[in-house]
């Protein structure tokens, strides 16, 4: 527990006073119906894995503030950006921005960039209770470390249907020590250079790279040397404090660029209670899989042998794992925190065990007297081939053969006030060329760049399969966890090989599907969801894997943008939202 020292016995000072009265006041409005931050996000060196370098910070913290407020409330953030050589964006992930979608902060989609030296005010309604977390959206600033938790509790005097003593939060993601803006330039290089497997996993921003790997300034000119300290406090591993014998809701966010992870409570079991913002029909598992992208609730008791302290960790699925397990400590009543179990890291499941994966993501459904079934029939489907390809010599990721690439406006101010140039204004093709191949890399690897939008008719049900295939190379198709932004969607069901619109449909799960806002494509598989086009605005669907959406795999959609009032001066000023 921290005390607050009042001022070693002096009489407190004014400036104290005020401080404190500072707090309070401030306290008093993030409990009420509007919580208000002001944020100054700038760079800052920092050793999340005990090995320096530049981050993008915000409040001079990693990872970001939390945010903690009730169903209904208002949130406003004023956004400073400190950052002297590049624009900024946060994007409020799972939170649906209905009536507000210029504040969904994606760029050249709902706004401008923010610049340097300006200031921004987001202001939103968090609409549903549930574990929520925030990210920059421009270029591969998330990966930079620009993330925090959004947590959103019930209104008060509502009920949760399932009980706990205590509530822990973590974001959980992958590191390297390469800096963005390499990573970036490599995957737009000729030949393209890929980020590669992260150097570590993070539990809570923290994690530890073993420095004896790094070399030392004997070794390589002082310049060149990574400084690690593995004492750094930076890096100490994150401590979860439980009592024993009590049961802890633990909120789980994955902000991973590239990673899909599995998490383990060392011999303890979890129950699935939520899943990115919805009751889940509670099930027990003994490991977790999380895509970038998705949020959990699990139920936990601590009751194990209370004389020690556990593990809990994350692995790498899905990607031959190279990087070694991320670990935090799971901490029994008053033991020291630093005392680090004695047992290995936890094991997962293996990381091409593919089967084990696609049957945890079924077990995932909604909860009984709390579902939302899906409408029976939709008004629209699309199929979404997604495939690796070449565009000039670069390699991309495109959507029916679209790469997508954003434009230089603000798309939601171009289709609203029909600024034709500002974008383009042929659709992307509903269905993806026939026949299609999955299975082989492409025998034509070429496809186009384009900024097209997919409009729907307002309030019209839309199905979207996405259609995984073969990569360029030979024998390998990826996990692609897909995220639609101002909407959930109900996941209707999962195969494998090629997606039969005649036979596979009849298998959908109307009854108990669940709702969610980011899903898992398998390799050489297909996903099937469904959702109501009733936000007006203009909606990304991309990939969360940073690289992947950064080479284009994302199209956007649009709906009901005559329902808008005028957009907002604040989000314009850029491309040709400039001249209005
Ligand atoms: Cu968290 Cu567009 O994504
Ligand atoms: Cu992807």
């Amino acid at each position: 527990m921290k005390r607050f020292d009042l001022g070693c016995g002096w009489p407190i000072s004014l400036p104290r006073l005020m401080l404190l009265i500072g707090i309070v006041l401030n306290l008093a409005v993030t409990t009420g119906a509007t919580g208000h931050y002001k944020w100054k996000v700038d760079y800052l060196y920092f050793s999340p894995d005990c090995v320096e370098k530049a981050i993008i910070a915000i409040n001079g913290q990693y990872p970001g503030p939390t945010i903690v407020a009730r169903a209904g409330d208002t949130i406003v953030v004023e956004l400073e950006n400190a950052m002297p050589t590049e624009s900024v964006v946060i994007h409020w992930h799972g939170i649906r921005q209905i009536g507000t979608p210029w504040f969904d902060g994606v760029p050249f989609v709902s706004q401008c960039p923010i610049s340097p030296g300006e200031t921004f005010t987001y202001k939103f309604v968090v609409g549903r209770p549930g574990t929520y977390f925030y990210h920059g959206h421009l270029g591969m600033q998330r990966a930079a470390g620009f993330y925090g938790s959004l947590i959103v509790d019930l209104k008060r005097g509502k009920r949760e249907p399932f009980t706990y003593d205590g509530e822990l939060s973590i974001v959980v993601n992958d590191w390297w020590h390469s800096s963005v803006y390499d990573q970036e330039t490599g995957l737009f290089s000729i030949p393209f250079r890929f980020v590669g497997e992260p150097q570590s996993l993070l539990i809570a921003g923290r994690g530890r790279y073993n420095c004896s790997l790094v070399p030392t300034s004997s070794v390589v000119g002082d310049g060149d040397c990574l400084k690690c300290n593995s004492e750094s406090p930076q890096c100490q591993p994150y401590v979860l404090p439980v009592q024993s014998g009590k049961t802890y809701r633990l909120r789980i966010a994955s902000v991973a660029s590239l990673s899909s992870l599995n998490f383990i409570l060392e011999g303890h079991n979890m129950t699935i209670v939520e899943a990115d913002g919805y009751y889940v029909d509670p099930v027990i598992v003994q490991n977790l899989d999380l895509y970038s992208g998705e949020t959990y609730s699990v139920l936990f008791t601590a009751n194990q042998n209370p004389s020690r302290n556990y593990w809990a960790a994350i692995n790498v699925r899905g990607r031959k794992p190279v990087t070694p397990t991320g670990l935090a400590i799971l901490n029994y009543n008053s033991n020291p925190s630093s005392l680090l179990p004695s047992t290995a890291s936890p094991v997962s499941p293996a990381w091409n065990d593919f089967d084990y994966s696609l049957s945890q993501s079924k077990l995932i459904l909604a909860r009984k007297g709390y579902e939302v079934p899906p409408p029976p029939r939709p008004d629209r489907q699309l199929i979404l081939l997604t495939t690796q390809n070449n565009i000039d010599g670069r390699t991309k990721w495109a959507i029916n053969n679209i790469s997508y690439v954003p434009t230089s406006t603000p798309v939601l101010a171009a289709l609203k006030y029909g600024w034709k140039n500002a974008y383009d204004p042929i659709p992307p093709p509903d269905y993806p060329a026939l026949p299609m191949n999955i299975i082989a890399p492409p025998a034509n690897p070429n496809a186009k760049a384009g900024s097209g939008v997919y409009t729907f008719h307002f309030g019209s049900v839309v199905d979207v399969i996405i259609q995984n295939s073969n990569t360029l190379n030979r024998n390998n198709s990826e996990i692609h966890p897909w995220h639609l932004h101002g909407h959930d969607f109900w996941v209707l069901g999962y195969g494998k090989g090629i997606f039969d619109p005649a036979n596979d449909p009849k298998s959908y799960n109307l009854k108990n599907a669940p709702l969610k806002n980011t899903v898992a494509v398998f390799p050489y598989g297909w996903v099937a969801i469904r959702f109501k086009a009733d936000n007006p605005g203009v909606w990304p669907f991309h990939c969360h894997v940073e690289a992947h959406f950064h080479m284009g795999m994302g199209v956007i959609f649009a709906e009901g943008l005559d329902k808008l009032p005028k957009i907002p001066k604040s989000v314009l000023g850029c491309g040709f939202s400039k001249y209005h």
